[in-house]
């Protein structure tokens, strides 16, 4: 899909980056969890490319599952309410749970979602963020492991979107709206 007429895009952490720092997150949680299996749940759909080129670099037996919520509206601006989409297929109880994100921005999705998933027992429940935009915590939750930590730029690529574009690109790029786009275009919220 082409960048919409006007829309800026400058990169903020390009592919090689993203590419060495997942080798070197999925080698920690190959440590971590040495001889353990692993399972990975991502939450669509921004940590869908991420978690395709994590779980293919850790050492582990591990499986997938996928759920879905929703913090943000069709144009990114928050709703205030998380909202449950889309279920896990499976049981987590007694397993090793590891929650993949693609961001944490205000922390209110990953809050949602560990109280959700702590009330069904794992073994374990750690996470696992690309991003991590701390100027924007609303709720004191962290990562296990971070890929980048990022300044309060809206940021699009590798999953991550605007408006449902940009989730093909490669690189992490900056996403600057033409004014055309309205109020949103200078929106800093995920
Ligand atoms: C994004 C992202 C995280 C969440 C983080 O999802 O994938 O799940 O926002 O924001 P928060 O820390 O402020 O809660 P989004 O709702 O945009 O859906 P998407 O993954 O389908 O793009």
């Amino acid at each position: 899909m082409p960048v919409a007429r006007r829309d800026r895009l400058e990169v903020l952490i390009q592919r090689a980056a993203i590419e060495k720092r997942v080798r070197a997150v999925a080698r920690r949680i190959t440590t971590d969890f040495k001889g353990q299996q692993l399972h990975l749940v991502g939450v669509l759909k921004g940590a869908c490319i991420f978690l395709a080129d994590l779980v293919r670099e850790i050492k582990l037996d591990t499986s997938i599952d996928f759920i879905a919520v929703s913090a943000y509206g069709p144009g990114h601006e928050p709703t205030g309410q998380v909202r449950m989409q889309k279920d896990l297929d499976s049981s987590i109880a007694g397993m090793n749970v590891l929650l993949v994100e693609d961001i944490l921005d205000t922390g209110l999705t990953l809050s949602y979602l560990l109280r959700i998933l702590r009330q069904r027992q794992p073994k374990c429940l750690r996470v696992a963020a690309l991003l991590d935009k701390p100027s924007r915590r609303l709720k004191e939750v962290k990562a296990d492991y971070v890929g980048f930590t990022i300044p309060n730029e809206f940021v699009v690529g590798y999953g991550l979107d605007y408006a449902e574009r940009y989730r093909h690109l490669k690189d992490i790029c900056i996403l600057r709206l033409s004014p055309s786009e309205g109020p949103a275009a200078s929106a800093t919220s995920r």
